[in-house]
């Protein structure tokens, strides 16, 4: 499998701090997870890679520029309805009055807020604010969707929906790049893992294969921790 992104030798520095150190990978499976403890530096290495933040050092390489889009764990909704949040990022991405209108009512479809449209949006549960940034992401039409720890604050059932959609966009062909700290989410949605602590890379695996036997010390120990 040829690649669709490589890191080379990726830090971020901030005075003292090392937050990612030295990352060199390359990213080719349909879903790959990013796992790891609190502060291990998920979210700032997925932030790195989207371009949010600017790398202290080394490189960040789309052999072909891919659309992205991205979901943060708290989803930022603007003053106004269901459907504008959605209409708006399309607005911002130049897609076209009248396409706009019909991409975004499809994506509400997807993500069954369909009926939700003219509510305003920040009256919606945090559950359903999520399936609105979920889908102002499939109305772009992103090759790679990145989510940061996008479950992080639902309740169980939102958790399932949201995993559901994320399992649309792969279907759809979309590469996704997600951050999590629950192994149970990882069981159920990776292709890959990429395991790091402490800024670092300790290892990156096909699923099957971590879970069954992780190589990585500190890796098996995580895994183990979260069992008990
Ligand atoms: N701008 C910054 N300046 C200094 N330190 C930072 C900065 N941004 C993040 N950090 C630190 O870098 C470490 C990694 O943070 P990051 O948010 O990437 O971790 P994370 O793995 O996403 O954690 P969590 O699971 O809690 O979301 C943390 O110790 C954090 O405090
Ligand atoms: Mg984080």
């Amino acid at each position: 499998m040829s690649s669709y992104l490589q890191l080379s030798g990726l830090d971020l520095v901030e005075g003292e701090n090392a937050i990612v150190r030295d990352v060199t990978l390359e990213l080719a499976a349909r879903r790959t997870l990013i796992l790891g403890p609190n502060g291990a530096g998920k979210s700032t290495l997925l932030r790195l890679i989207h371009g949010l933040l600017r790398p202290t050092g080394g490189t960040v390489r789309w052999p072909q520029p891919l659309r992205q889009a991205m979901v943060f764990q708290r989803p930022v909704m603007l003053r106004t309805t269901v459907f504008k949040n959605v209409i708006y990022g399309l607005k911002l991405a130049g897609v076209k009055d009248g396409e706009r209108e019909r991409r975004a009512a499809a994506a509400l479809e997807r993500v069954g807020l369909a009926h939700l449209g003219a509510r305003p949006a920040r009256v919606l549960s945090g559950g359903e604010q999520q399936r609105v940034a979920l889908a102002r992401a499939w109305a772009l039409e992103p090759q790679v969707l990145f989510l940061d720890e996008p479950t992080a604050s639902l309740d169980p059932a939102s958790n399932r929906e949201v995993e559901r959609i994320i399992g649309e966009f792969a279907a759809a062909g979309t590469r996704i790049l997600m951050t999590t700290h629950n192994l149970g989410q990882a069981r159920r949605l990776a292709d890959e893992i990429i395991y790091i602590d402490d800024g670092r890379v300790l290892e990156q695996a096909p699923a099957a294969a971590f879970f069954q036997q992780p190589r990585n010390a500190r890796a098996a120990a995580f895994i183990r921790e979260e069992l008990l």
